[in-house]
């Protein structure tokens, strides 16, 4: 890849001149299923490795789970009409595997799927695009008792899975999105364990990650065979990974976690293949025995989109005698084979996750999809900011929100103007919901959750976006 020797000057791009987008510019909003609905016993749903480990002691922040969440299972309709009165033409939502089809086996729970038949049915009652992931992170409990992700078997259960869902609701929703951040549910949840399931072995998060790609591809087999017309893509957590300078042993370091990081999804699906210097890296934590013949043609089925989230940079160094900061993303167990790679502080601004902020990183990467992988047409489905936010007299003033929209609104229109097929945007995320291993504590979203009351009160972020779609792009400022 091509990397820059320095990390470039983090800015905004077309600082304060007007950007209009295409027409017909998908303007959104994401959440998913266990961040938001609660409800977490109520309709036959059973536990999937959410309920299992945020109810272990010590796993999340004050031990917060998604019992109760936002309540969205029981309050859809208000929160519909809000997503209509903020304007919204797509609403990106993932469906509780565990809800559909508890334990993960066998026919479909009515009841639970009826909750997805009501939520379609009010979207396009307002005119809402439904647009929906079919898998946000929470496996059914007993096909992880199963083996888990690592185990072949579960890609062939989420194909099953699949199938259910898009016989019940393929006739209303013509987006689907397979997975959410592969590299998440494989290099968090079994290699640094600070997701669910909360396994740390490096051999099984190379393991899962290819198990996740080949459910991916069974999917879209089974779902393109009957629903020819849908719109079937993946979503993939991406980060431009630049070296901290211009020296050969940090550029090895980007090269490695660039493999991991980026590679690992982006190379099997597009290209059909898994990077050779990834295996290479790799070597002393697996000898990728688990890829049998053909499983790389069916991960690589063709696509009709691709999901990018987006978030921060990664500036990585080569190792160095004091080790590495350990903020949960880069602890060395979930980057197997180069676990003393540093990641490097720029000393940027920071959103309250501690993630850099860094706008032009979007236009990076949304041109290295399109220039080095695919002329499919790309959307970003998540790309959003934490920061302390504050109720003053009903309201929620959250101007470094709204800022980082802004800059990463203007960065996605840059890209557009480069000449990336860019065709719509997910704020990341439509209202404050439970932020997995930080529970509670750390809020996303455009509408402010009070989770005593389950009030939901649209910050100014939430309003200026109103008018961003209103107007199809940006006002000069
Ligand atoms: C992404 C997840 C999403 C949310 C945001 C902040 O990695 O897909 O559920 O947690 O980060």
């Amino acid at each position: 890849m091509s990397n820059p020797a320095r990390p470039p000057a983090v800015g905004v791009l077309d600082q304060g001149a007007a950007a209009t987008f295409p027409p017909g510019f998908l303007w959104g909003a994401a959440t998913a299923a266990y961040q938001i609905e609660g409800a977490a016993t109520e309709g036959g749903r059973t536990p999937s490795i959410w309920d299992t480990f945020s109810h272990t002691q010590g796993r999340t922040v004050a031990g917060h789970t998604g019992d109760v969440a936002c309540d969205h299972y029981h309050r859809m309709p208000d929160d519909v009409r809000l997503m209509a009165e903020l304007g919204l033409r797509s609403y990106r939502f993932s469906v509780s595997w565990p809800r559909v089809q508890p334990g993960g086996a066998g026919a479909v729970n009515p009841e639970g799927m009826d909750f997805y038949q009501r939520l379609v049915d009010e979207l396009l009652g307002h005119g809402i695009e439904p647009w929906l992931t079919l898998y946000h992170w929470d496996l059914p409990q007993p096909l992880e008792d199963a083996g888990g992700w690592p185990a072949r078997d579960t890609a062939a259960r989420f194909a099953d899975y699949a199938q259910l869902v898009a016989d019940a609701l393929g006739d209303r929703v013509k987006y689907f999105t397979t997975f959410n951040e592969p590299w998440c549910s494989a290099f968090l949840g079994y290699g640094s364990g600070v997701h669910a399931p909360g396994r740390s072995d490096g051999a099984d998060a190379v393991r899962a990650g290819h198990h996740l790609m080949l459910g991916h591809g069974l999917a879209v087999q089974a779902l393109r065979a009957s629903r020819p017309d849908a719109q079937l893509g993946i979503t993939v957590n991406l980060y431009p990974v630049t070296p901290a300078t211009d020296s050969p042993a940090d550029a090895d370091a980007a090269r490695r976690i660039d493999a991991l990081a980026n590679r690992f999804f982006l190379d099997p699906v597009l290209r059909g293949a898994y990077p050779a210097d990834l295996a290479a890296d790799l070597r002393e934590v697996t000898d990728f025995g688990h890829v049998r013949d053909g499983d790389l043609a069916v991960i690589s089925t063709p696509l009709d989109m691709v999901g990018v989230n987006y978030y921060s940079r990664y500036v990585v160094a080569a190792p160095a005698e004091t080790g590495a900061a350990e903020a949960y993303w880069r602890a060395p167990s979930c980057w197997p084979g180069s676990p003393d790679v540093r990641f490097v502080t720029r000393g940027v601004p920071v959103t309250d996750m501690g993630w850099e902020i860094d706008a032009p990183g979007l236009v990076e990467t949304l041109e290295r999809v399109h220039r080095d992988y695919t002329d499919l047409p790309l959307y970003v489905t998540e790309n959003g900011s934490a920061f302390v936010d504050a109720v003053a007299d009903g309201q929620v003033d959250d101007p470094d929100r709204l800022a980082y929209f802004d800059a990463h609104l203007r960065a996605a229109h840059a890209a557009i103007s480069a000449g990336v097929p860019l065709k719509g945007y997910f704020a990341w995320s439509l209202m404050d919901n439970f932020e997995w291993a930080w529970g509670y504590t750390k809020r996303f979203g455009m509408v402010y959750v009070d989770y005593d009351s389950q009030a939901r009160i649209p910050k100014s972020s939430a309003r200026w976006y109103a008018d961003v779609i209103r107007r199809n792009g940006l006002a000069a400022q």
